[in-house]
């Protein structure tokens, strides 16, 4: 039994519509300058993901996952090449609306959380409700309800300083789903987590797919994977293979 209840109002809410791929990258390259030259972290990263598909991408430590991550969720504004999100040159947008972009469409979960250390688990929950057009007598149910599905009631009202790792892990992925994201991207979301919470936190993914939300996850784990139905490994940098892998957790009854 999964520790998390759904409801209707997981699903996605979109007010506009678009056609082709929700994600389009076209040679995109990422390079650092350090003392001897350039060091590339992403080679001419090309890449269309549909609306709908849940992509994992795996490969080894220091690949460039997290900076292929970090390009989609707009933290990162230093590298060459085009990026559509939703038919949105992203590569020509200025930092504002970009920002804006990612507030509307986009649920995170960072590798290192990076939950606001100054606010609780309550206010860190509030944050993207607070971006989008949700009225605020809305936002504390809201909170108090995803406080509850993910078992978290009883931390509400301590600071990130407070929780263990895989709490702010938790808190971290709470925070990434509560505002109905069109496109959750989350890095390595299970990582500090025990084997049944992460395998309760993939089963959330998969029932939030199926609702619509279309998912990027990067993980070391084959049983994370599992979950998606395309797999994309990334190796110094090059994407070196891209394939499907069946309908993941969609075939099973998981969730719903
Ligand atoms: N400021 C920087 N200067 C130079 N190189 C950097 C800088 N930041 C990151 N890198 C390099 O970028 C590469 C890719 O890092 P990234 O965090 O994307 O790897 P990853 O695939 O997510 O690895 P992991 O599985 O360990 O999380 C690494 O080799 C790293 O050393
Ligand atoms: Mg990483």
């Amino acid at each position: 039994m999964a520790f998390f209840r759904t409801t209707k109002r997981d699903a996605p809410v979109e007010d506009d519509v678009f056609s082709g791929p929700l994600v389009s990258l076209r040679g995109v390259e990422k390079a650092f300058d350090i003392p001897s030259g350039k060091s590339y972290v992403l080679r001419r990263v090309s890449l269309d993901i549909a609306p709908g598909e849940f992509v994992t991408i795996m490969g080894p430590s220091g690949a460039g996952k997290s900076t292929l991550l970090s390009i989609l969720g707009m933290f990162d504004g230093a590298w060459q090449g085009e990026y559509y999100l939703r038919n949105v040159a992203v590569h020509a947008l200025a930092n504002k609306d970009r920002l804006s972009l990612n507030r509307k469409h986009i649920g995170f979960v960072f590798q290192q959380y990076h939950l606001l250390d100054d606010l609780t688990v309550a206010e860190n929950l509030d944050v993207p409700l607070s971006y989008r057009d949700v009225p605020r007598d809305q936002r504390a149910a809201i909170v108090a309800d995803t406080l509850d599905r993910f078992q978290i009631v009883g931390k509400k009202d301590l600071y990130p300083r407070q929780l263990s790792g895989g709490q702010q892990q938790l808190v971290g992925v709470a925070r990434a789903v509560i505002a109905k994201p069109g496109l959750l991207l989350a890095d390595e979301p299970t990582g500090n987590l025990h084997s049944s919470q992460a395998r309760d936190i993939m089963e959330l993914f998969v029932t939030l797919n199926r609702q619509g939300t279309t998912i990027v996850q990067v993980t070391h784990s084959e049983e994370n994977a599992q979950y998606g139905s395309r797999i994309v490994t990334v190796r110094d940098g090059w994407v070196v293979d891209d394939v499907r892998t069946g309908d993941g957790g969609r075939g099973t009854g998981v969730g719903g």
